[in-house]
């Protein structure tokens, strides 16, 4: 393979122009901070004026694309910067660092729950193990790192906006006792102030630091959907003491929940096991069991694997009129089946996360 280099890089980023200057992003002097880190590459596209973030966002993307297609690249995370034009104004008071925030210090576990594509129940899968989680008596937070289609406002009932008392970091929301917080509370105002900038993966960070999250035994994590960019940055950059993959039957069939596993073992967080989604079909007027898409793909896969199998949830109408409608199942009606079906795999995932399992410095599960 290839090695990737700054010069490539730098090559292929002077094929795209600033739509102001008309100089290409090289020669206009935007890009810095260029690293690359295996075959994973990282830049910021500095913008001076962060008005101008809504305008850039295309050629951020194209920049991300034009990278990303160079061979030897797997992954590009591009973000739009002003931080020149505030340090080019130095009569207004920098920024102090931030002290107030508890940010993301007193959180004992924070896991991810992914999936290898999008549709395969993992926001609905989020919030019913944080609320169960929850009613192991466990303090427990929500993050929802699914900036661009955030599902948190609608699953866990809640709405308007976070209070900032000092202007720099972020009340949680809370329902049913669990905190949270997501892109979908901030997005229905343009520019919000404690918001540094507009980026997505400095969103990603602000989420976990600049919140005041406070004492947490678990914060969850809604990722994106996808092996892309935002999962691979946020498993780099946050402190993951694990991953849940999600799954439903056809994905394991077209291998897509291999790819989440693979992501998550190149960047050594250790998979914490699969939840098999929509597994099997439940008649809600006979209660009858129809195996529609074949089920019990992910437990064999998990042992193929060497991955745990974690459980399986049917797919259920009332599973999605209760989580869609912000009233979680887990919450709704707690002596459900589904309900104690999503509890069973919060006490899996405890019982790893207390013994240790998930913890970085602990044993990682490895894949050949
Ligand atoms: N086990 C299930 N039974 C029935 N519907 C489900 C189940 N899991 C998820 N859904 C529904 O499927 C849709 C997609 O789920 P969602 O959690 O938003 O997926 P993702 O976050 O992976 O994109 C939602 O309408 C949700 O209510
Ligand atoms: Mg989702």
């Amino acid at each position: 393979m290839s090695d990737i280099n700054r010069a490539q890089i730098l090559d292929i980023l002077a094929s795209i122009n600033d739509p102001v200057s008309h100089k290409n992003l090289v020669a206009a002097d935007m890009i810095s901070g260029l690293a690359i880190k295996d075959s994973m590459v990282q830049f910021s596209i500095e913008i001076g004026d962060p008005s101008r973030a809504d305008q850039m966002e295309p050629i951020r993307k194209q920049a991300e694309e034009a990278v990303r297609n160079l061979p030897g690249v797997i992954s590009v995370t591009a973000i739009l910067t002003a931080e020149r034009a505030a340090q080019k104004k130095p009569a207004q008071p920098q920024p102090q660092k931030k002290e107030t925030g508890t940010g993301a210090a007193e959180i004992r576990h924070i896991i991810a729950v992914a999936s290898g594509k999008g549709g395969v129940g993992k926001s609905t899968t989020a919030v019913n193990l944080a609320l169960a989680l929850k009613s192991l008596g466990l303090a427990v937070g929500m993050m929802d790192a699914d900036v661009f289609g955030p599902s948190q406002p609608r699953m866990m009932g809640i709405s308007g906006r976070p209070a900032s008392d000092d202007g720099k970091t972020l009340e949680p929301m809370e329902n049913f006792g669990v905190k949270s917080m997501s892109m979908g509370f901030l997005v229905a105002e343009d520019q919000p102030v404690v918001w540094r900038g507009p980026m997505v993966m400095g969103a990603l960070q602000q989420m976990l630091n600049d919140v005041n999250w406070g004492p947490l035994d678990v914060l969850v994590v809604d990722m994106p959907p996808g092996t892309g960019d935002a999962q691979l940055s946020m498993s780099q950059n946050v402190p993951l003491a694990g991953a849940v993959i999600v799954s439903t039957p056809q994905d394991i069939a077209l291998l897509d929940a291999r790819k989440g596993l693979n992501m998550f073992k190149k960047v050594d967080v250790p998979v914490l096991g699969l939840i098999e989604n929509m597994s099997y079909f439940l008649c809600p007027k006979c209660g009858e069991q129809s195996d529609i898409f074949g089920h019990g793909g992910a437990r064999d896969e998990a042992e193929r694997i060497g991955a745990d199998f974690l459980g399986e949830i049917p797919l259920h109408m009332d599973i999605r009129t209760t989580s869609d409608g912000g009233n979680p199942i887990v919450v709704s009606d707690p002596e459900s089946a589904h309900a104690k079906a999503y509890m069973a795999i919060a006490e899996k995932v405890w019982g790893k996360l207390s013994s240790g399992e998930g913890q970085p410095a602990g044993p990682k599960i490895s894949f050949s």
